[in-house]
């Protein structure tokens, strides 16, 4: 990985945490931090070392969404800087992340506002902080919620709270953001890291294939009608079974049906048993 300034990119044990790394700036999405994204993500999209992906911020911050000076008012009067700035933002935080071939998990330990709604919604599945503060920011400052993060907020909340939170800016917080769907659990910010952690290791235990596979289908499946569903979910079962060198569907089958040593209900199968 090449030495970035904007992000922080480790790896310990097939999970790579990426961390919006501009503390002193409440990790504001700048236009260099977004192209150190989008080189990290089409580089971590095919390394054999990332079973999960965890996106996180430095500091007291997830993200305090675009950077106002970098991204808006330096890019203004240059229609070429402008887009190739939107156009790296919605290609990172949109296609590169909610395509990623992996599970990614956004950890949120702190502010996150307006454009950071967006690699929000794109992780697939998200852990607050309770003490973490959102906050649809754009009305206060005299912008709507551009970029994807309206589409977002109209497909991660219900139509009223999307309402409500685009249309006052007011901030919540993560215990909030967890019984409104935007987050699937918010926990003391002390013990993020521990239940990040826990999610991750039931992930690890799980066939990666099997996970690209589900997410994937949970993706496409939710814009298709019913019919095409069906069509789409019976094609991609059948890639599935040819796209996993495991052979997962075979294993699980034996170890329940024929050796009677795992119960499908409670757990995964043992991946390491021939
Ligand atoms: N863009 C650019 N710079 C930002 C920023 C943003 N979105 N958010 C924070 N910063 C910068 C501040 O300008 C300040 O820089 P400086 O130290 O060089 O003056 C530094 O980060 C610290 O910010 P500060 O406001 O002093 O921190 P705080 O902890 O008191 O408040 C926030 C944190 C997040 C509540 C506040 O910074 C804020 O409201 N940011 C904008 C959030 C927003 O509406 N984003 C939506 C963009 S679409």
């Amino acid at each position: 990985m090449p030495n970035y300034e904007c992000i922080k990119v480790e790896n310990e044990n097939r999970v790579t945490t990426v961390t919006l790394n501009r503390p002193n700036k409440r990790n504001a999405m700048s236009p260099q931090l977004n192209e150190e994204m989008l080189d990290a993500l089409t580089r971590l999209a095919v390394d054999p070392q990332t079973d999960v992906l965890v996106l996180t911020g430095a500091g007291e911050s997830f993200t305090a969404g675009m950077d106002l000076q970098e991204y808006f008012r330096d890019t203004e009067h240059d229609p070429v800087l402008s887009e190739r700035a939107k156009y790296v933002m919605r290609e990172w935080s949109y296609n590169k992340l909610r395509f990623f071939p992996r599970v990614t998990i956004a950890a949120v330990n702190g502010w996150c506002f307006g454009g950071g709604f967006m690699p929000l919604v794109s992780c697939d599945l998200a852990i607050a902080a309770d003490e973490a503060q959102f906050g649809l920011s754009e009305v206060n400052w005299g912008i709507l919620p551009g970029g994807l993060v309206t589409k977002d907020v109209t497909v991660a909340l219900g139509y009223r709270d999307a309402m409500y939170y685009a249309l006052t800016g007011k901030t919540f917080d993560g215990q909030r953001a967890k019984e409104i769907g935007l987050v699937n659990d918010s926990v003391p910010r002390a013990e993020l890291d521990g239940a990040v952690r826990e999610l991750t290791e039931t992930l690890l235990k799980l066939n990666p294939v099997t996970l690209r596979s589900t997410k994937e289908a949970l993706r496409m499946s939710t814009d298709m009608n019913y019919e095409q569903s069906a069509d789409y979910l019976a094609a991609k079962s059948a890639q599935l079974t040819m796209r996993d060198p495991e052979r997962g569907r075979v294993k699980g089958l034996e170890q329940f049906l024929d050796k009677k040593t795992f119960k499908p209900g409670l757990g995964a199968y043992d991946r390491d048993k021939k």
